[in-house]
């Protein structure tokens, strides 16, 4: 069938409309003109692959990455578009997810803008962390978009210098469900292998404690605990969320979902001795508490966030930032209740940051400030930082 696509949805897809049926259709652009094919057909809508461009985009360019397209590694959303169309589709995105599920006015997104992060490959060379699934006979690859099967590449372009140069790839891996390739700020990569994509990570070689810098702190982390996969995203971040929060001296402040305590130790730093920080955290993969170490008016608390804060008192500055599934009604009115005087809440997933805007709004809180980075470049992912306090 040939269509029309319309606007950006969130995804990674664009929205066409062909007699009252709603196609959402990857690997096309805005106002092309493309042959599509169905790839899945739900109840009241379908979603397709372009797989012939008609008429393309001024934004459209041959995807750097050869694995990229329609059937093939279902890793990259954006390859076909140039780095700057990127910003400006999920700069799309955002506003759509907040007006249209959070409820924001779109006045108040004005000069929202999705901003791309300082990097020496521009928007390739970026991932730190990689996860190839691995197939039967014991290959490692990279899946298909919503598929079991693999492709198996000859390396990721979107993938870190020292990550391309590792042989995972060329190694047999018979009886894995997956190996993971991490690369840190130590000298070695970490090395692990998973039964299944779910189960608990192994470490095959490299170190079992990797170490990340952001300006003068040393952050210590298991090889499985979280960090931001963008070499520039962890500092970016940091100095947002100080810009935003304006933290005073003896402000007591929570970092809330604290991985290995990145905005705890900011938030230790600029509150000074008189202040109190608490992390709370539940991986022990994240070494929080030995993070914050340094401080002694910060600590970490071991411990499901939901379950913790209503018995932490009160507060002046939190952080927050929860996995892909946002935070969700009953931490936003805990939080709420602990009153504090601003809350920066980063996000993963716009979806989700709309659904927590609408549960902030039930008790009288809006975004104040906002900004999003480009932190998954040539993805459809992005992520966002907003600063909510009480309305007027
Ligand atoms: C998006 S990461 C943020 C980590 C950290 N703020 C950073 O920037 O590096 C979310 C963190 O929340 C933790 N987490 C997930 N669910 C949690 C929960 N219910 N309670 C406490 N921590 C949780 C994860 O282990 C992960 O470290």
């Amino acid at each position: 069938m040939i269509v029309t696509v319309g606007d950006v949805a969130a995804g990674g897809h664009c929205v066409a409309r062909v007699d009252g049926e709603v196609y959402f259709v990857r690997h096309a652009l805005p106002g092309e003109r493309v042959r599509i094919e169905v790839t899945d057909r739900k109840k009241r809508f379908a979603f397709a692959d372009a797989v012939e461009i008609l008429e393309a985009s001024p934004d459209r360019v041959e995807p750097p990455c050869p694995w990229a397209g329609p059937g093939k590694c279902g890793g990259c959303d954006f390859q076909h578009a140039t780095h700057e169309a990127q910003l400006r589709l999920k700069t799309r995105v955002l506003a759509d997810q907040l007006t249209r599920i959070g409820g924001l006015d779109a006045a108040k997104l004005d000069g929202v803008a999705v901003e791309a992060l300082p990097w020496k490959e521009g928007p390739l060379g970026w991932r730190t962390r990689m996860q190839y699934a691995v197939d039967p006979g014991g290959r490692a690859g990279l899946r298909e978009h919503k598929s079991r099967d693999i492709v198996h590449i000859d390396w990721c372009r979107i993938a870190s210098e020292p990550i391309r140069s590792a042989p995972v790839l060329s190694e047999d891996w018979k009886g894995m469900g997956a190996v993971g390739v991490v690369d840190s700020d130590d000298d070695e990569l970490a090395v692990y292998t998973q039964l299944r994509r779910t189960s608990r990570p192994h470490r095959k070689r490299g170190p079992a404690t990797v170490h990340q810098r952001v300006g003068e702190v040393e952050f210590e982390l298991g090889f499985d605990g979280f960090w931001q996969v963008h070499p520039a995203a962890a500092g970016a971040f940091l100095e947002c969320v100080l810009e935003f929060l304006e933290p005073r001296e003896g402000e007591a402040a929570w970092d809330l979902y604290a991985g290995a305590g990145l905005f705890a130790a900011g938030l230790a730093e600029t509150v000074g001795e008189s202040g109190r920080v608490v992390a709370v955290e539940n991986a022990k993969s994240s070494h929080t508490a030995a993070n914050l170490a340094d401080w002694k008016h910060a600590g970490a608390i071991d411990g499901d966030v939901a379950a913790t804060v209503p018995a932490l008192g009160g507060v002046d500055i939190v952080v927050l930032d929860p996995p892909r599934s946002g935070a969700g009604p009953e931490v936003v009115a805990s939080l709420v209740e602990a009153r504090p005087r601003a809350i920066c809440y980063v996000a993963c997933d716009a979806g989700a940051l709309a659904r927590d805007v609408k549960a902030f709004a039930d008790h009288g809180w809006e975004p104040k400030r906002m900004r999003a980075f480009d932190a998954f470049p040539m993805t459809q992912h992005f992520e966002t930082i907003a600063l909510f306090e009480p309305s007027e």
